[in-house]
């Protein structure tokens, strides 16, 4: 007797406690599905802003294809009738997957055209989880091939992610470590990164993860940048590892994860912790380094070449300060003037010996304060 009721209260004990792991099983289940979605939406978004900022230029805004063919299209992103690839995989013979084929194009650029090589394997200036990210927004077209795209508030796609605010950022190159660096990491932390929800730090309690106060002063970067592009890297007392999420390294520019390191270092620099205004760029000219960043970044490097060559524009070696020829056989001299005109109106006046083939929207995508940045790269080209 006695035997049996304590083998019912040891079962009933068991039942319980499955009761109970199974609860918090799928409230974590469903934590984990929610961040997987953000993440899927995320990797979208940060391809989107690459996407903006350097390759919209020669694909069009809506990847209709202008000096470059139209990537917004079935005929590279949907299967033909009874295959397994797109018909232009087929067609140039490509045996791999439609992601293999646009990340390997993307990385590598095509030999012989203007199709610049992006990838860090190629000496361009992105990471392969940038390439994944881009690759993740031209193939979000597939789900609806040729539709017409409206820009920013078209730029999120799948799993009923909000929008968050774009962080369109020079990705070749961190940003000076400065206030604004850590205000961006602090918005990333408790906006869309979701880190506020599991640590606790600057005012956010969550208990999931440690409290990362003084995280960076104890262990230093290295240490904190891998525990946020590779959790599984390290436990950390008490904390089960497994519970961050794998994939910040992928989801995040290098920028990003800079600026949160920035804002776990000295969370005083991020400025007033109830300012609402997050800074996604530092503001004023920053000089020649950044115009460099930004000329590769918004693919002005695909057609001017810095060495003397000659691309599909002129080359910028020696163009300022010279003397520019025009179709129309007038002259002028290549000063700050002419060039911001250059930038915002190409083809105000058309260069001798070439075609109006530079796009036309780099007055709308551009800030003055880049525009001047870009202008004094070209300065120190002048020799
Ligand atoms: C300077 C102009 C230029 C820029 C900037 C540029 N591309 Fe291209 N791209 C081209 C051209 C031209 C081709 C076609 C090359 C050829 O003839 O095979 C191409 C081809 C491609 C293809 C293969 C399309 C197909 O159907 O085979 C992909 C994918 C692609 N580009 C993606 C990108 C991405 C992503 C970026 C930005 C990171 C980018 N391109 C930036 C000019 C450009
Ligand atoms: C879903 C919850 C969750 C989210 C979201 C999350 N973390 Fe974590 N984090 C954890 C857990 C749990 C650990 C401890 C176990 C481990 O190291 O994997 C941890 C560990 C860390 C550590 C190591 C701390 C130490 O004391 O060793 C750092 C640094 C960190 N997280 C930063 C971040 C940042 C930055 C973000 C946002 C980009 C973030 N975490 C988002 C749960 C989370
Ligand atoms: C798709 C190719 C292409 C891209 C991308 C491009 N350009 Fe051009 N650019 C041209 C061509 C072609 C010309 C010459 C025809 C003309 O005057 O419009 C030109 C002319 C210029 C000139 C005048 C050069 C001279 O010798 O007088 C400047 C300055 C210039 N571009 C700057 C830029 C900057 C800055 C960017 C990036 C923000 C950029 N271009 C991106 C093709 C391009």
């Amino acid at each position: 007797m006695y035997g049996i009721s304590r083998l019912i209260l040891a079962t009933a004990a068991l039942v319980g406690m499955l009761v109970i792991l199974l609860y918090y099983g799928a409230v974590e289940n469903n934590r984990m599905d929610t961040y997987a979605a953000n993440f899927t939406g995320r990797d979208i978004e940060v391809g989107a802003d690459i996407y903006y900022q350097a390759c919209a230029s020669c694909h069009g805004a809506n990847g209709e294809g202008l000096v470059g063919p139209a990537l917004n299209s079935a005929d590279l992103l949907v299967n033909a009738e009874g295959q397994t690839r797109p018909p232009r995989l087929i067609e140039r013979g490509w045996s791999g997957d439609l992601r293999s084929y646009i990340e390997g194009t993307v990385t590598y650029g095509r030999v012989g055209t203007v199709m610049p090589a992006w990838g860090t394997a190629a000496g361009g200036p992105y990471r392969p989880d940038q390439i994944h990210a881009v690759a993740s927004f031209i193939m979000n077209w597939g789900e609806d091939p040729g539709k017409k795209w409206g820009g920013a508030e078209d730029r999120i796609a799948i799993g009923g992610v909000q929008p968050v605010q774009p962080v369109s950022q020079a990705i070749a190159e961190a940003p000076p470590r400065d206030v604004q660096s850590a205000a961006l990491g602090r918005y990333m932390f408790q906006g869309p990164a979701g880190c506020a929800e599991c640590h606790t730090f600057d005012g956010a309690t969550g208990t999931v993860g440690p409290n990362l106060t003084g995280v960076v002063e104890q262990f230093g970067r290295d240490y904190v940048y891998q525990s946020i592009i590779n959790p599984e890297s390290f436990g950390s007392g008490g904390h089960a590892v497994g519970n961050m999420p794998v994939g910040f390294g992928f989801t995040m520019t290098e920028v990003e994860i800079q600026s949160i390191i920035d804002y776990l270092e000295n969370p005083g620099a991020a400025g007033d912790a109830t300012g609402a205004t997050p800074a996604t760029q530092p503001e004023g000219p920053l000089g020649p380094e950044n115009g460099r960043a930004l000329a590769q970044g918004n693919a002005c490097l695909g057609c001017h070449s810095t060495d003397g060559s000659v691309l599909v524009g002129p080359t910028w070696q020696g163009l300022y300060g010279s003397t520019t020829e025009f179709e129309d056989g007038t002259t002028a001299v290549a000063d700050d003037a002419y060039l911001h005109e250059s930038i915002v109106n190409p083809t105000a006046r058309i260069v001798k010996g070439f075609s109006p083939l530079m796009p036309q929207t780099y007055g709308d995508s551009l800030t003055e304060d880049q525009i001047t940045d870009i202008i004094s790269y070209i300065q120190t080209l002048a020799q």
